[in-house]
């Protein structure tokens, strides 16, 4: 017992490790020759590779922490059980080419010049370098045609990062008809629960679990964004996975476009996760030497539940997926003008509100959309990105310099890549849209889409972005992106290329926003697609905050930050505080509003000309209260102790990663028959520590202690005195010993 855990500590902490002849070790990639096996160990969990004696490469094992890679066998023999159940589907594979007797939904599909599709993917070789592994593999008719797989392993955060390319190596041209990143194969059986967010405009990130039965589960976009609708995130678990209890895999894809994950579970009792970029109207063509990089699909295990995973992920995008990593600073509190001006922008008005907004204790100023060309409804402008000087006759200089005066910092809003045909761009360049040539153009909201796939069009919009950002140095830069893709044409690429686009706007996008923020470092970025409809862990590489919904009803977004937080960060999930009565035609009170926004980026988007004293003197308090507990918010550990699709209440506490702060936020929904709140338990304290207890909110806490231990707090917890409908509660918990 003694040497297995010494031997585990040495995988975890990066020493090789001796005495297993055979085994090569890098700091979480043990490699046995001899069996060309491998196993891959984090802190949380364990996946186990063979190549099989058809040199297939297959999946052994994906779950909790392993150490002992001579406990894994290598993959057997298999005989085929009929003639309509052949061996090919029994195997647990990697990433299956589309050839042979294999049914199930392939990684990698393609057309060769001859019109030949048939592909049988096979072990050619590998590369262990600290805590990456590639894997060469070929068409067992070696003719140049590689495929490389990549996995990338973040020991301390549990999660592995997997992505293919694809080389061309042949003399002639490859069509790519499917293009997946990756395949995860679960432990044999069945039992499993799919958990996903769906949605759609005003509706994002609705949390779902469905059984996994024989058949597919589609999770998709076909919008050429990463859309409302659904988002590329899922966990999966045997059944009995609860919020901070049992096994739950689980995984995101980086991909900003059309995407796909497709949960199948084949007749054999093997659930396959298979994603990438979406095969809907996919061809990529490939040239002798050309090749495409497939983006990242992460994954991870915890034996946690989704609390559990949520936490891995948090963390993870914190540190290691977010710009500047744990080096990033907490997000400021922002004011945004959206909902108090809409397109009515001017001087005057904007620094009126820059003044109560900075009364409030905000630190970042940011004016939305109408600020230039003609921009006074959503008819005309997009595109034509000079200051309106109707509106601001001397520039935004003015302004700027008085939200700096105030001691803010200043941002603004832009939609890059749409134009309206109302503007001077359009009728400039009407080709630069995406079209097909003769047939509608289709508008929505009134706009139509710059085709960035072309090179001409990114150059553009780089220099446009660059000169506002140069001109007026910005601190901020809200990216919004207003509709979906339809009539995906490019004609100029030629029939052949065309369906490039799907990929190339992408990558495009992904380079423009990088070299802007090569050249602009000190401008953070937010991502917005009328809300929710771009946030995935491709962009939140790039980008410091997203906005996860046009709906900020308060009551609403209990459910839309629920499956929010299920794959992203506190820290990204911009939360407003806005006006009543909100989206539903209902009214929720001030601090109920406020304790909503403060579980994320807190920001304020209400009409603060139309605030009185006491919403000040609140708005002030609450302001001051986040910004002490921001950074528990922000990068501490959340657990959803009461979920609000169940029962009258809603609870959340986070909890400082060196455990000296916690917070609960607590809403009761519609008290009926004069029942008491429940009592909230509390989840991860330190039972032994003792924690002061301080009511952000007056009158809530229910007894006069002012001290209780972590057990008490876990095991008894806390009443509170929440009445009505839409009452809401917050402790601050300060560690004293
Ligand atoms: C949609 C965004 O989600 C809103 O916050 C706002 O920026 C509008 N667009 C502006 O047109």
């Amino acid at each position: 017992m003694k040497t297995a855990v010494l031997a585990m500590a040495a995988v975890l902490s990066g020493v090789v490790l001796q005495g297993q002849p055979g085994v090569a070790a890098s700091s979480a990639i043990q490699f046995d020759a001899a069996r060309k096996l491998w196993l891959l160990t984090t802190g949380a969990s364990s996946y186990a590779m063979g190549v099989g004696a058809d040199g297939t490469l297959q999946n052994l094992y994906w779950g909790p922490a392993l150490w002992r890679l001579a406990d894994v066998p290598a993959p057997g023999p298999r005989r085929d059980v009929s003639s309509f159940d052949p061996r090919q589907m029994m195997q647990r594979e990697e990433y299956p080419g589309w050839g042979g007797p294999r049914y199930y939904e392939a990684a990698l599909r393609l057309s060769r010049a001859d019109g030949n599709r048939d592909l049988v993917l096979k072990y050619v070789s590998h590369k262990i370098s600290g805590n990456d592994l590639d894997i060469d593999m070929s068409d067992i008719r070696d003719d140049g045609l590689r495929v490389t797989l990549h996995y990338r392993l973040y020991p301390e955060y549990g999660i592995v990062r997997r992505h293919s390319t694809v080389r061309n190596g042949t003399a002639a041209s490859v069509t790519l008809e499917s293009a997946q990143s990756a395949v995860y194969n679960l432990p044999l059986g069945d039992g499993y629960f799919l958990t996903h967010l769906t949605g759609r405009w005003a509706m994002e990130t609705q949390v779902r679990r469905e059984p996994i039965q024989e058949g597919r589960i589609v999770l998709e976009s076909r919008k050429g964004h990463t859309s409302h609708n659904s988002n590329p995130w899922f966990a999966v678990d045997r059944g009995s996975a609860e919020e901070e209890s049992g096994g739950v895999w689980f995984g995101a894809l980086a991909w900003s476009g059309n995407w796909r994950i497709t949960v199948e579970q084949t007749p054999y009792r093997q659930v396959r996760i298979t994603g990438g970029m979406n095969d809907f109207d996919f061809s990529y063509p490939l040239k002798a030497g050309e090749s495409l990089d497939t983006p990242a699909f992460f994954a991870g295990y915890s034996g946690n539940g989704h609390g559990g995973a949520s936490r891995l992920m948090h963390r993870f995008e914190n540190e290691r997926i977010l710009p500047g990593g744990v080096k990033a600073p907490v997000r400021p509190v922002l004011y945004n003008s959206w909902e108090a001006t809409t397109f009515k922008v001017e001087e005057a008005g904007q620094k009126a509100l820059a003044d109560k907004a900075a009364k409030l204790g905000v630190e970042l100023f940011v004016m939305d959309d109408g600020w230039f060309g003609k921009r006074n409804n959503d008819k005309a402008g997009l595109g034509d990105w000079f200051v309106n000087k109707e509106k601001f006759p001397n520039g935004l200089g003015g302004l700027i310099g008085h939200v700096r005066g105030l001691g803010m910092k200043f941002g603004l809003w832009v939609e890059p890549e749409m134009v309206n045909a109302d503007s001077d761009l359009y009728r400039a360049h009407p080709d630069w849209v995406i079209h097909f040539p003769d047939r509608p153009r289709s508008e929505l909201r009134q706009q139509m889409i710059l085709n960035l796939a072309r090179e001409d069009v990114k150059e553009h919009l780089f220099g446009v972005l660059d000169k506002l950002a140069t001109e007026y140095p910005l601190d901020y830069l809200k990216w919004d992106m207003n509709r979906s893709f339809s009539e995906p044409g490019w004609p100029d690429a030629g029939a052949g290329e065309q369906r490039k686009l799907w990929v190339k706007y992408v990558t495009n996008y992904y380079e423009l926003v990088d070299r802007l923020r090569a050249k602009h470092p000190g401008m953070a970025i937010e991502s917005c697609s009328g809300g929710g409809g771009r946030i995935d862990l491709g962009v939140l590489q790039r980008v410091d905050e997203v906005w996860p919904s046009d709906n900020t009803d308060a009551f609403d977004r209990l459910k839309i930050q629920e499956g929010f937080t299920q794959a992203y960060s506190p820290k990204v999930m911009s939360a407003w505080v806005t006006d009543v009565p909100n989206m539903n035609g209902r009214s929720t009170p001030l601090a109920y509003r406020f304790l909503v926004a403060m579980q994320g980026a807190l920001g304020i988007g209400a009409n603060l000309n139309q605030w009185v004293d006491a919403d000040f003197a609140l708005g002030s308090k609450m302001v001051a209260v986040y910004k002490r507990i921001r950074a528990t918010v922000q990068t501490g550990n959340l657990y959803r102790i009461s979920s609000p699709r169940v029962g009258d209440m809603t609870a959340n506490a986070y909890v400082s990663q060196d455990g000296k702060q916690a917070v609960l936020f607590a809403f009761r929904h519609a008290q009926q028959f004069n029942t008491p709140a429940d009592p909230v338990v509390f989840r991860g304290l330190d039972e032994k520590a003792v924690y002061r207890v301080e009511p952000v909110v007056d009158g809530k806490l229910m007894g006069q202690w002012k001290e209780a231990s972590g057990a008490w707090l876990m095991h008894n917890g806390v009443t509170l005195n929440l009445r009505g409908d839409y009452d809401a509660a917050a402790l601050i918990l300060e560690r004293v010993n």
